[in-house]
């Protein structure tokens, strides 16, 4: 499975997989808004005819607060359900922190996640070492609580 930057035309694709993954979705011109805005920052994976089966999508964090460092956002990540457990998500969420910290000299991302969300509990903690900053109550639109979770990237700027 090959990971690449996302582009434009990939952006159909990713809403697609978005759809079939997760209840959060967005419309094209939030996507547009993404790739326009950050290039650097969203990564799709494919199989071997060219068919995402995975993406990140990703921004720099606009609302920073004054003595806030500059930082990255995982505004969404999903992998189709038979292509997981390959070491897909990991590799995309590494691409796009290596940008971050590189391309926008990201001193750390940011990212919401579900309490009940195992699968994405375990790959955001146990293996990229991100850590839970607060609870956000009610983040979600059915009243689910969020981790409001972070990883500093200062080791790769
Ligand atoms: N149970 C326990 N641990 C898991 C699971 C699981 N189901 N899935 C991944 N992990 C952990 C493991 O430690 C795994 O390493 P291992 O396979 O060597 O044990 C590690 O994460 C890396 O897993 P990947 O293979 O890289 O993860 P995958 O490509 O399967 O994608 C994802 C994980 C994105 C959470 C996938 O399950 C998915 O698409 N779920 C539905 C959508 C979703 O929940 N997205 C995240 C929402 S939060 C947000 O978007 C910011």
């Amino acid at each position: 499975m090959n990971v690449r930057p996302a582009r434009v035309e990939d952006l159909a694709g990713m809403q697609a997989c978005n759809l079939q993954n997760l209840p959060e979705n967005y419309t094209m011109k939030y996507y547009l808004y993404h790739a326009l805005s950050w290039p650097q920052l969203s990564y799709v994976a494919e199989d071997h005819k060219g068919r995402i089966v995975g993406y990140i999508l990703a921004k720099m964090e606009e609302d920073v607060t004054d003595g806030d460092e500059p930082h990255g956002h995982v505004t969404s990540i999903s992998v189709l359900r038979s292509y997981r457990r390959l070491g897909l998500a990991k590799r995309l969420m590494v691409q796009s922190q290596e940008a971050m910290a590189t391309v926008y000299r990201a001193s750390y991302v940011s990212l919401h996640v579900r309490k009940s969300n195992r699968a994405a509990l375990a790959l955001y903690k146990d293996t990229l070492g991100f850590t839970v900053k607060e609870i956000e109550k009610k983040y979600y639109a059915d009243g689910e609580d969020a981790y409001a979770m972070r990883l500093s990237l200062k080791h790769l700027a």
